[in-house]
């Protein structure tokens, strides 16, 4: 390409998360698209919700539905309408058996007879973070796919795997700028939406976490229903001059603990004794992206989140996440 034209192109090298998806797929001899179809749903999920996320105050559809919703949390409009769009676009792919979502308490089971091509489950937390909403926050959708185990006596047992056997895992954070984090088990990429040109343009390949970071983020407000370990940690961690920084929205979280090193916490706590983020969907497929960056992902020392078997799709884990070194600091005091 001549200097003329990479300027014309801004020096993008404008491959798109489609692109991208094929290039993987066709890496795979035995790949049959499925999973690319699939994939594909979820970024057209991504730009539609990103419209409806960027349009809310304009379309008066801030604030909560008024009920709530299975995990007894108030249900904001906009989980409803995120729900709504994911389920609808997954449901017109034939490879997706089974869809799970944080807003719905039954699995959705798309496909249940005959062998055909219903290969997957997809797993999701339509919009995470969704509080912050209201105050023009990041906020963000996760999700994570397993394969569809024929075998299972009921088709809901399919999805009772542990993370370790997710095929794919990814999430879409509603910041400044739309993007896509995503990894197939062979490292993790980003995309950026171009709204110019309406597609995810890839801007970083097989990202790696910093290895160290003097920051924490965690509900500090939680403190003294910590179990002591963490309260030495933080203790230790503001004696070595850390900084603390809490978005409140994981993906946004997580997301700044990706490129910038840190670890996020979500600690046992006497209103949620079993931790307060689900393992299925928020924990799983961001312990994927994390340890395929180099990071770590804990729910107690030496105890893997991908290593979890679950019991129940809507489960409730603790959470130590981030800079391999910092996760080990944390576990130090945990001991
Ligand atoms: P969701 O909006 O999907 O229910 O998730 C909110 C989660 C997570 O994103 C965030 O890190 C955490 O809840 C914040 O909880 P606290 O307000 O208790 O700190
Ligand atoms: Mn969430
Ligand atoms: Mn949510």
């Amino acid at each position: 390409m001549n200097s003329g034209t990479n300027a014309l192109l801004g020096g993008a090298n404008l491959t798109t998360l489609q692109a991208h998806i094929l290039e993987q797929q066709q890496r795979n001899p035995e790949a049959s698209g499925t999973l690319s179809w699939i994939l594909s749903a979820l970024s057209i999920s991504a730009k539609v919700i990103t419209s409806k996320v960027r349009r809310a105050r304009l379309d008066d559809v801030l604030g909560s539905v008024g009920h709530e919703n299975v995990q007894g949390e108030q249900q904001q409009k906009l989980d409803v309408i995120s729900n709504e769009v994911l389920l609808r676009l997954l449901g017109g792919r034939e490879g997706v058996a089974i869809v799970a979502s944080e807003e719905n308490e039954e699995s959705v089971i798309l496909r249940s007879a005959g062998a055909g091509d219903r290969k997957y489950c997809v797993l999701f937390d339509p919009l995470d973070g969704s509080s912050n909403l209201d105050v023009c926050g990041g906020v963000g959708t996760i999700f994570s796919i397993l394969r569809f185990d024929q075998s299972a006596s009921k088709p809901e047992d399919s999805l009772l795997q542990p993370g370790a056997q997710q095929v794919a895992a990814g999430y879409v954070l509603y910041g400044s700028s739309t993007v896509f984090v995503l990894s197939l088990g062979q490292g993790v990429d980003m995309f950026v939406l171009d709204p110019s040109i309406g597609a995810f343009v890839r801007v970083a390949q097989n990202l790696r976490i910093p290895a160290a970071s003097k920051s924490y983020s965690v509900n500090e407000g939680n403190r003294r229903s910590f179990p002591v370990g963490y309260q030495r940690y933080l203790d230790w961690a503001q004696e070595h001059g850390y900084s603390s920084r809490y978005v409140g929205a994981m993906v946004a979280d997580l997301h700044r603990i990706l490129l910038k090193g840190g670890v996020f916490m979500y600690p046992p706590t006497a209103k949620a004794p079993a931790g307060k983020l689900r393992l299925m969907y928020e924990a799983n497929p961001m312990a994927m992206l994390i340890e395929q960056a180099g990071g770590k992902a804990l729910v107690a020392p030496g105890e893997r989140v991908l290593d979890v078997v679950p019991s129940s799709i809507h489960q409730r884990t603790p959470l130590v996440i981030g800079s391999p070194s910092e996760v080990d600091h944390v576990m130090a005091h945990l001991v």
